[in-house]
C-alpha cells in the first residue's frame, strides 16, 4: 500500500500490527480486553480467555472491587503487578452479551477507541478485544487507530502526553490481515481530514489547500487541476468568485480524479471548502465564529476519501471537486442584495452572505455533472439548522432519489457514522423566490432551513442526475469532550462513508 505523503500526513502517525499470539504473554505496555455486562456481574468477552488464570483467579473480584459493570464506554484500568508482561490492563465495557445479530461493530470500535484514548502517554497498546472475524478485527483496528489520533503540530512545551505509537490487534481470524490493512489506510485518511480541519485558518487557505492536493495527487497518481481566481472568473464560476472576493486570499476550485482501468462506474464527490467562514458582511457573532475553521470539513472528507480510494486501488472512477474560498468581509466583499450568474447559467440573489456554502457548491455540482457521473454526492457543513434538527453527531442526508438516499444512509450505518434521511418538501421551494433573480440564497423564515438549503442545491442538479447531499455541520467538529474514537475538534466525519460509497460502486 503506498504511503501517505509526508507533507500531508498527520504529524503523529500510529502504526498498526496484527498478532495471533496469546494475549496474556504478549510483550506490550498495555493490554486491553473486553467485558460484557451480565446479570451476575461482568463476564469476560472473547479475547480475555486465559486472563483470569494469569491473574491467579482474581479477575472477577478485581472488577467487582473497582465497580466495573461492562457498560458500553466504560473503561477500567488495572495494574498487573507482574502477573502479566503488560504492566497495565485496561478493561473496556462492551454492553450486553451479543444476541443472534452478533456483536455491534460500532460498540467494538468505540470500546477500542476509548481504551486507546485512556492510554495516551503509553507507547505500545495491544487490543485483545473480540476479533474472531475479519470484520471484528477491522472494527478493533479502526477504533484503536482513530482513538489514538492527536493533533500535536502546534504543541511546543512538551507537557502534553505523547499519543500511542503502536496499536496491535490480536486476531487469528481468516482475512484479518487484509482487513486491518484496509482499516489502517482509511484511518489515515480520516486523520488527514482531522488535521486539515484542526489546522488554523492562518495556515490553511484556498491556495494552500490546493497545493496540498496537488502534492498528494502526484504521490498517488491522481490527476489534479486547480482553477485560480482568474480561471474561475473566466470560466463563469460566479458563486465561488462571489464568496471568495472579500478575502485577500482568493478562491480555488480543485478537481481531483482517480481513475481505474477496470472501473465500470464513475462517481463524483463535491465538498464545501470554506477555509474560514466569518459570515462575510452578514457577519457572524463571535461565539459562532471561533470554530468556523471547520467549514472546509466537506472538502476535507472528499480529499481524504479519494486519497484512501487511490491507496486501496478500488476499481471505480472517483472525481472530487473541492470548492475552496474564504468568506470574509471587506471593501471587495459581496453585498447582501448582490446578484451573480452561477456556472449553471442561473442567477442568484445573495440576501445573506453567511449562506455562502450553497453558493460555492452549486458551481461544483454543475461542473461535476459535466463529467457525466453515475451519481454526485456533495458533503458540506451547510446549516446550523442541521444541528437543530439532528444534533451534533448525526448527518442529514437529502437526495433527488429515494433509493440513493437510503443507500447512503445504509452505507454510513455500516461504517458506524450516524446519518439520517431527510425530505426535500416541494412547498419549501417558494421560500427561495427572489424579487430580482432566478433564486435567492435565503428563505425569509428560519423553519426547515436544512431542507431549504438542500432544495436550493437541487435546483442546480441537471435533470436525470442522481444526487445526494450530506449536511455535516454538527458531525464535522466536536466542540464537546472526546468520546469513543472521536477526539475533540475535527472528526473527519463522513470520510469513511465516502470510501464506503466508492466500494459500493467498485466492481
Ligand atoms: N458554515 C455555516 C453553517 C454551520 C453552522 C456549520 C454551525 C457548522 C456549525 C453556514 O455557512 C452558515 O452560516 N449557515 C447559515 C445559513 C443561514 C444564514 C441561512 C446558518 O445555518 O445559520
Ligand atoms: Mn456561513
Ligand atoms: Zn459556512
Amino acid at each position: 500500500m503506498p504511503k501517505l505523503s509526508a507533507q500531508i500526513a498527520s504529524a503523529h502517525v500510529t502504526t498498526v500490527r496484527l498478532n495471533t499470539s496469546d494475549s496474556v504473554s504478549l510483550d506490550t505496555d498495555a493490554l486491553v480486553v473486553g467485558i460484557h455486562s451480565g446479570a451476575d456481574g461482568p463476564r469476560p468477552a472473547p479475547g480475555a480467555e486465559g486472563l483470569d488464570a494469569a491473574l491467579g483467579g482474581t479477575f472477577a473480584a478485581t472488577l467487582a472491587a473497582l465497580g466495573a459493570k461492562g457498560k458500553p464506554g466504560e473503561i477500567t484500568k488495572v495494574p498487573t503487578l507482574g502477573a502479566l508482561p503488560a504492566p497495565v490492563l485496561v478493561v473496556a465495557g462492551l454492553g450486553d452479551e451479543p444476541g443472534e445479530d452478533g456483536l455491534d461493530l460500532e460498540v467494538l470500535r468505540r470500546a477500542a477507541g476509548a481504551a486507546v484514548r485512556a492510554l495516551t502517554g503509553t507507547s505500545r497498546v495491544a487490543l485483545a478485544l473480540p476479533a474472531g472475524t475479519a470484520e471484528q478485527a477491522h472494527a478493533v483496528a479502526t477504533g484503536g487507530l482513530l482513538g489514538a489520533y492527536a493533533f500535536t503540530r502546534y504543541r511546543t512545551t512538551g507537557d502534553v502526553p505523547e499519543p500511542v505509537t503502536e496499536v496491535t490487534v490480536l486476531s487469528a481470524a481468516e482475512g484479518a490481515a487484509a482487513s486491518v490493512e484496509q482499516a489502517a489506510v482509511v484511518a489515515e485518511s480520516v486523520s488527514l481530514v482531522r488535521d486539515l480541519v484542526n489546522t488554523p485558518p492562518s495556515d490553511l487557505w484556498p491556495a494552500r489547500f490546493a497545493e496540498l492536493v496537488e502534492q498528494a495527487g502526484a504521490e498517488h497518481g491522481l490527476s489534479v487541476e486547480v482553477l485560480d481566481e482568474a480561471a474561475l472568473r473566466e470560466g463563469g464560476y460566479g458563486g465561488i468568485v462571489a464568496v471568495g472576493q472579500g478575502s485577500a486570499r482568493p478562491p480555488r476550485l480543485v478537481r481531483l480524479a482517480y481513475t481505474h482501468p477496470e472501473a465500470a462506474k464513475t462517481i463524483a464527490f463535491v465538498g464545501k471548502g470554506i477555509t474560514f467562514d466569518s459570515g462575510g458582511l452578514s457577519l457572524k457573532p463571535s461565539a459562532s465564529m471561533d470554530w468556523m475553521k471547520s467549514d472546509m470539513g466537506g472538502a476535507g472528507a472528499v480529499f481524504g476519501s479519494i486519497v484512501g480510494v487511490a491507496r486501496l486501488g478500488l476499481p471505480v472512477n472517483v472525481i472530487g471537486y473541492l470548492c475552496l474560498a474564504e468568506n470574509m468581509p471587506s471593501g471587495t466583499a459581496q453585498r447582501p442584495s448582490d446578484v451573480f450568474t452561477s456556472y449553471s447559467g442561473k442567477t442568484v440573489e445573495v440576501l445573506d452572505t453567511d449562506a455562502e456554502g450553497r453558493l460555492v457548491l452549486i458551481d461544483g455540482i454543475a461542473r461535476a455533472a459535466q463529467d457525466d457521473p453515475d451519481l454526485i454526492v456533495d458533503v458540506a457543513t451547510l446549516t446550523g439548522a442541521q444541528i437543530v434538527a439532528l444534533g451534533w453527531r448525526t448527518a442529514g442526508v437529502m437526495s433527488n432519489d429515494d433509493e440513493l438516499r437510503q443507500e447512503v444512509v445504509d452505507i454510513a450505518a455500516a461504517q458506524g457514522e450516524a446519518a439520517w434521511g431527510m425530505p426535500l418538501p416541494a412547498e419549501l421551494r417558494k421560500g427561495l423566490d427572489s424579487a430580482v433573480a432566478d433564486i435567492a440564497n435565503l428563505q425569509p423564515e428560519r423553519w426547515g432551513a436544512m431542507l431549504t438549503a438542500g432544495i436550493f442545491l437541487r435546483e442546480f442538479v441537471p435533470e436525470g442526475v442522481r444526487w445526494a447531499h450530506l449536511d455535516i455541520a454538527g458531525p464535522a467538529f466536536n466542540k464537546g469532550e472526546p468520546h469513543g474514537y472521536t477526539p475533540k475538534g475535527g472528526t473527519g466525519a463522513i470520510t469513511r462513508t465516502l470510501v464506503g460509497i466508492a466500494e459500493r460502486y467498485a466492481r
